[in-house]
């Protein structure tokens, strides 16, 4: 694991974003498995720097989205699809076919997971997988657990996940309950995992994650077993370690 720590957001989402830019450089083909949440954003808004200085092109790209609410509609502002247009796929070369969310608001959510599923096999593998980290230790929305699932399905989230959350909302009975989410099981057969992580109320679960035991009640902590983890902190993410 290459834990990488930072003094200014500006360096940190530099850092991230070119990465992503390099993995695109070298395979225009790539396979990038793409995160929701705040943390991200300051590395997707240096990529659409980057992509407006023609120095990086999504044309032959294909992204699968770590996550969605489920009874979101995709114009629902914090629902995720929303959330990428709005951020990074409404600005840089991709049709809607070279993108995967999962549809929060399909009739048979199984069928969906099923369906995201089949997609990710048809891929075969994500060449870079993006993640930011919950402060119970979920990624994606694989939520702490005395069990992990390893394929796409549907969560019953945490209240101290939806209370994180509740900042993006109107109200706090706005957030959704369930949402469906990749697998762990995806998430670690990815060839390389970029884990991004920011602030001080995330020291001792960043702490907990790269340094403590592995175990389900901390999803975060199975990142300690893949072979290929890059992780961008700020000083105070990384503050405990
Ligand atoms: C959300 C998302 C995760 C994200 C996490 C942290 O619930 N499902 O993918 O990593 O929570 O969010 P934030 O970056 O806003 O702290």
């Amino acid at each position: 694991m290459n834990i990488l720590t930072f003094r200014s957001n500006e360096e940190l989402n530099k850092a991230g974003a070119g990465i992503l830019t390099g993995m695109l450089q070298t395979n225009p083909r790539a396979i990038l498995g793409l995160a929701t949440g705040s943390t991200p954003i300051g590395i997707y808004e240096e990529l659409v720097q980057i992509y407006r200085q023609g120095l990086v092109s999504f044309s032959k790209a294909t992204t699968f989205n770590l996550d969605e609410y489920v009874g979101l509609d995709r114009s629902h502002p914090e629902s995720y699809y929303y959330f990428m247009q709005k951020h990074l796929l409404g600005h840089v070369n991709v049709t809607p076919e070279q993108c995967h969310i999962p549809n929060g608001m399909a009739t048979n959510l199984e069928e969906e997971c099923q369906r995201y599923d089949s997609l990710l096999e048809q891929a075969k593998q994500i060449d870079l997988q993006l993640l930011g980290l919950g402060h119970n230790g979920h990624i994606g929305f694989n939520e702490p657990d005395h069990s992990l699932i390893r394929g796409t399905h549907v969560v019953k989230l945490r209240e101290q996940t939806r209370e994180a959350n509740a900042r993006f909302f109107n109200t706090p009975e706005e957030v959704p309950s369930h949402a469906i989410t990749m697998g762990v099981g995806t998430i670690l057969k990815a060839k390389m995992i970029l884990l991004v992580v920011r602030g001080i109320d995330k020291a001792d679960i960043v702490k907990q994650a790269l340094q403590g035991p592995i175990t389900t009640e901390v999803p975060a902590s199975l990142l300690q077993t893949h072979p290929h983890v890059v992780v961008l902190l700020d000083s105070e993410a990384g503050s405990k370690l």
